[in-house]
């Protein structure tokens, strides 16, 4: 018994020691050698432990074991006492393991209980010490993981199916709720394991002691468990509120943050504000109704252990007065009764924090169900064909012929933009998309461009269907002018050189060129290193589409596609810009959207888009004009003139 005692002892002091120095690695850098974690199914919490907790598995495995060591010292705290009241106090013999007490004082043998009750203390608060760390940083690295592989998957999901979310509500979810989910997975490993193990242990040892008193007390437990019960099924629909109410609050901020100016233009800081207020109340509103949902049952869960105190006391006193345990005994047994009230308190805790991240796990779900760009995009029986086509050459001397066959496509069901479209532009061509407003030509260039996928149809680039070739080969290929510019917060070149990374200043300077930044950056007070803003907010919106013109010319890809990239430009500034752009995108094949008749008069062919077809027009007749449109059959290319 010495031996295993002596065994016991070692192992903790080591385990404490292992602790130490994972502390010492974690509190220099906590986060080395967290990577994004893929979290396939969310609708379960055990597959999101697995896949938050496998890449950390040592960690976790050592703050696990350091809990049990934490609940071996807890079980061990009260032992000194019965050494006191028994062995000292009391008329009983020390067991014959434990020689070294045999004779002591009583006087000694209290100071030898103080000092051995002292050194558990302490090396119990080490150990709780280390698990509220590790478990800490156990927690952060998983709300790391989550957060970085959410957003992996954000930024590779279709970006349709992305802006269903407003913006504060994917941050809400990326923050709060990611955090909400590992908190949950964390809070489970530090309490299941250790306070299960502590139930264990403590109901063992008290059995050991006597059986009839431990039923007694075991009896309240069934009582737990119907509480959590009942209280669960109210709190999950409760937490599932607060969630959405506080998504939809951050969407707000977002919102109307991002709209000062119009706010005051309309003069509707006032408004805005009352519908903050109201907004925020409702958010508070629905946090207290959850808080209220699990607090109601406290005086419940907190009035059961004192009913386990009460009845052993009096089966207690009867198993004294009948000799079956002593005095020392049953002292041990109701200090481990009281100790007993916070782990079992924290294990009825949890599943209040569990059914709080079932919301959030939930939310987080839905992000993650989001269709993948390359797969989603993809007609059924096409996603094997995208990781198997060969690659093609990406630089070539001439850009390559585009065509859209039959093409059907709606961003609502029942409210078609094409239907049975078609279109032919030949290699190498300057192609002019006109078109009345809201008729389509922006949701054609998405089609070209591969970032929404035909319902019907097939289109392609040199014969070849632009959904056979792998996404990252398409983007070599073929490049957008979005109609929003889309700039980023950092200097002008920056802004450029995000169209290719690692591109040199150089390669920046000879985009700018044709793209018209070179007409007024170098008069910036910092030139192409002058912010931009957020959102570009810092230049004029001329200005702003030609820094994002720029930024698709350093791709050099063989196709090139502006919608209305003259938009705010002076008709010198527009002329210049088409000439530079045409001799800089001699060879590509040039898809321009515009409604300009002096840009369609220089194409090569001109094509409306209306009624949800694509009809081709006679440049020289003026761009929407009724008699331009090509006699015959809608979607033929027509070749106005020779480049
Ligand atoms: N993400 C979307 N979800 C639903 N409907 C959309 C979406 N984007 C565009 N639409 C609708 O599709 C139609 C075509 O829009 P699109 O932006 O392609 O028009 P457009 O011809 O480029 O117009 P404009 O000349 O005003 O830029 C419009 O009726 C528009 O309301
Ligand atoms: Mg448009």
């Amino acid at each position: 018994m010495l031996i295993i005692a002596l065994i016991a002892a070692g192992a903790c002091v080591t385990s404490l020691a292992a602790g130490l120095a994972v502390r010492a690695r974690l509190a220099r850098c906590p986060v080395a050698g967290a990577s994004a974690v893929s979290v396939a199914g969310l609708s379960r919490w055990r597959p999101v432990a697995r896949a938050l907790l496998r890449p950390d598995r040592r960690l976790a495995g050592l703050a696990i074991w350091l809990m049990i060591v934490d609940t071996v010292l807890a079980l061990a705290a009260p032992w000194p006492l019965m050494l006191v009241v028994d062995y000292g106090l009391g008329r009983h013999r020390p067991p014959a393991w434990l020689p070294a007490l045999d004779g002591l004082s009583p006087v000694t043998l209290a100071a030898v209980a103080a000092v051995a009750g002292l050194l558990l203390v302490v090396l119990g608060t080490v150990a709780g010490y280390l698990v509220t760390f590790l478990a800490g940083a156990l927690a952060e690295r998983m709300t790391l993981r989550l957060r970085a592989g959410l957003v992996t998957h954000m930024l590779h999901a279709a970006p349709q199916e992305v802006a269903r979310f407003p913006l504060g509500e994917l941050t809400s979810r990326l923050g709060a709720d990611a955090a909400a989910v590992s908190e949950t997975v964390a809070a489970t490993v530090e309490t299941l394991i250790p306070d299960s193990a502590v139930l264990a242990g403590m109901t063992v040892v008290t059995a050991l002691l006597d059986w009839r008193l431990t039923l007694v007390v075991l009896g309240v437990i069934p009582l737990y468990a119907i509480t959590a019960r009942f209280r669960n099924r109210g709190l999950r629909g409760a937490q599932r509120q607060a969630r959405a109410r506080s998504g939809e609050l951050a969407t707000l901020v977002a919102e109307m943050l991002a709209r000062i100016p119009l706010i005051h233009v309309f003069d509707r800081a006032r408004a805005e504000a009352e519908r903050y207020g109201h907004a925020s109340a409702r958010a508070a509103a629905a946090a207290v109704t959850a808080l209220d949902a699990s607090a109601r049952y406290t005086p419940v869960t907190d009035t059961l252990p004192g009913l386990g105190l009460a009845a052993a006391l009096v089966t207690g006193t009867v198993e004294v007065a009948a000799g079956r345990l002593t005095l020392g005994g049953l002292l041990v047994f109701l200090a481990y009764l009281s100790s007993l009230t916070t782990p079992v308190r924290s294990l009825a805790r949890l599943s209040t924090v569990v059914a709080r991240g079932s919301a959030s796990r939930e939310r987080i779900a839905e992000l993650l169900c989001l269709p993948a760009l390359a797969a989603g995009s993809s007609r059924p029986g096409q996603a094997a064909m995208l990781s198997t086509a060969a690659a093609v050459p990406v630089r070539r001397l001439r850009g390559p012929a585009i065509s859209m066959e039959q093409v059907t496509f709606a961003h609502r069901p029942g409210k078609p933009v094409l239907v049975a479209a078609s279109l032919d532009v030949p290699p190498g061509a300057f192609a002019c998309i006109t078109g009345p407003s809201g008729a389509g030509k922006s949701t054609l260039l998405s089609l070209l461009v591969r970032l929404v996928a035909p319902q019907a149809g097939r289109i392609a680039l040199d014969g070849r269907d632009i959904h056979d070739i792998p996404l990252r080969e398409l983007r070599e290929l073929v490049t957008l002018v979005p109609q929003d510019p889309w700039l980023q917060a950092g200097t002008i070149a920056e802004n450029i050189g995000y169209g290719r990374p690692g591109a040199s200043h150089a390669q920046i300077l000879a985009a700018a060129g044709p793209a018209g930044v070179a007409d007024f950056a170098p008069a910036l007070p910092h030139g192409y290193r002058t912010q931009v803003g957020a959102h570009g907010g810092l230049l004029s919106g001329g200005q702003k589409r030609r820094v994002a013109i720029a930024r698709a010319l350093v791709r050099d890809t063989p196709v090139l596609m502006l919608d209305e990239p003259t938009t705010g430009l002076d008709p010198a500034a527009e002329s210049r810009l088409i000439d530079d752009l045409l001799a800089a995108a001699r060879g590509k094949t040039l898809i321009l959207v515009t409604h300009q008749p002096r840009l369609t008069a220089r194409a090569d062919q001109v094509l409306r888009v209306s009624d949800g077809q694509i009809t081709g027009v006679d440049a020289h007749s003026g761009p929407g004009s009724p008699a331009g449109e090509w006699p015959g059959v809608p979607g033929a290319a027509y070749r106005v003139s020779s480049a």
